[in-house]
């Protein structure tokens, strides 16, 4: 039985937090495809799970991704946030205090733009962006702050927790806390605490306690394995994690709060072309915004949906991020889904130029996605990425994060091999302030330096 159209959609919102394909899917060209073909994960901790049938087998022979794998202290933390999501996500009081609070706190909706002299440079389809890197801290990643943020209110909660990698979920977890009056403790991989410095500072001005984790790679995966711990300590605070990725509701929920993205592009193309798009290419981290822009269109199947991983500096494990395409499917930080792994099942290193995009796993709906064929992935290297920021830079005038600039690498590739009567949007997740001192390394790295010296020597 293949997925009804506006299957996806309802099975995601409805979600009770596993992605299940009947039967296993046929291999779709990009995709993966092998979901069929799993082994027995082998990942992490297998203390809970809540799923009947995570693996396969059973009724139909499909794979449960997602899941509530955890420690059996956390459960009743999540069954509570699960159960107010639940609520919440029907109650009229409380979507029109998110939305309120997306239009005068963030900024929201934000501008769809055109690409005119992009498009007309690379001769291909018309290229136009939605910009979320106009969202108040700089990229989509306020929205489920907001939304959570919410929620943690509506519980009564007086303490978040939250990891981050770019810092960008740092940042909005700071400020949303500062903004409703919450506590706030942000961990963040050593590596990550100083490559993405001028956040750190941004949360600790916020009123934030910035903790950097010194365990393992230093990277976004030790701290979510630390804000872990910290809620294991202390179950009474409410975890505000930052992508479609952990146990169940996560994935569910930041998809729902993050999903105003689509939305918006589908009114805005709309006005702007008369249609919807043809292609919507988003980076993939975590895949908060990549499931932001993707959801509202799942069931519209002429609109193809292109997720690029970070494809760092090679395909060997340690030189990449690419998680759907070189992963294995397994069990990690509490869901069921694609992680990057050795052959004993080990975590393996990731790399990425942008901390946004270095993590092992991906979001269990979008590894579900992709072995249906719904939505295709692709890669885009360092160095792609980079000459992305440069040329949207000179050519449009706005800045992109190096996350998003995977995006558009790939995009421009993409967009050179179709006619001009087709429409490809690009989800800018963010803005590049953030990455001045990563990508001045690598444009003027010698004005970088002297900066560096002339602050060091000044009074
Ligand atoms: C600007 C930006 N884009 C993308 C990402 C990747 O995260 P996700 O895949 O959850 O959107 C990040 C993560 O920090 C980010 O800061």
């Amino acid at each position: 039985m293949e997925m009804t159209q506006t299957a996806y959609k309802d099975l995601i919102l409805r979600s009770e937090g596993y992605y299940r394909s009947t039967p296993p899917p046929t291999p779709p060209p990009n995709g993966r495809g092998d979901a069929a073909n799993t082994a027995t994960p082998s990942v992490g901790s297998t203390e809970r799970s809540t799923s009947p049938l995570p693996f396969g087998g059973g009724v139909g022979g499909g794979v449960a991704y997602g899941g509530t794998y955890i420690p059996e202290v956390l459960l009743p933390g999540l069954q509570e946030i699960a159960a107010a999501f639940d609520e919440a996500k029907y109650d009229e009081d409380f979507l029109a205090e998110f939305h309120h609070t997306l239009k005068t706190f963030s900024g929201r909706p934000t501008a769809f733009t055109p690409l005119p002299r992009l498009s007309a440079e690379i001769d291909g389809a018309q290229l136009f962006l939605k910009n979320e890197g106009l969202n108040h801290t700089g990229a989509h990643k306020i929205t489920h702050c907001i939304g959570q943020i919410l929620l943690a209110k509506r519980l009564g909660k007086q303490r978040i927790i939250a990891e981050t990698g770019a810092g960008q979920h740092g940042y909005a977890t700071a400020a949303v806390c500062a903004r409703f009056g919450l506590d706030c403790t942000v961990y963040m991989g050593r590596k990550d605490y100083e490559r993405q410095r001028p956040n750190v500072y941004w949360m600790e001005l916020l009123g934030a306690k910035v903790v950097a984790v010194e365990d393992g790679d230093q990277t976004l995966n030790d701290a979510v394995i630390a804000a872990f711990k910290d809620w294991v300590a202390n179950p009474g605070s409410y975890y505000l994690l930052g992508s479609a990725v952990g146990p169940h509701p996560y994935p569910a929920m930041n998809t729902f709060f993050q999903k105003v993205v689509g939305e918006e592009i589908r009114r805005q193309c709309q006005a702007a072309t008369g249609r919807l798009p043809d292609y919507c290419v988003a980076c993939v981290g975590g895949g908060s915004n990549a499931m932001g822009m993707f959801f509202d269109f799942l069931d519209d199947e002429d609109v193809a949906l292109v997720g690029v991983e970070a494809g760092g500096r090679g395909t060997k494990p340690g030189e990449h991020a690419a998680k759907v395409l070189h992963g294995k499917l397994g069990i990690f930080e509490g869901y069921h889904s694609y992680f990057l792994q050795d052959d004993d099942g080990n975590i393996a290193p990731t790399h990425s130029v942008s901390a946004g995009l270095d993590y092992c796993g991906v979001s269990p709906i979008l590894a579900f996605l992709a072995d249906e064929g719904r939505v295709r992935f692709e890669t885009a290297s360092d160095e792609a990425a980079l000459a992305a920021v440069k040329k949207l830079a000179q050519t449009e005038g706005i800045i992109p994060a190096l996350e998003s600039a995977h995006a558009f690498a790939h995009a421009f590739e993409l967009a050179a091999e179709l006619p001009k009567d087709k429409i490809v949007v690009i989800n800018a997740s963010g803005r590049g302030e953030k990455d001045l001192f990563i990508t001045m390394r690598h444009f003027q790295e010698v004005s970088l330096k002297s900066y560096a010296e002339h602050l060091l020597s000044a009074r």
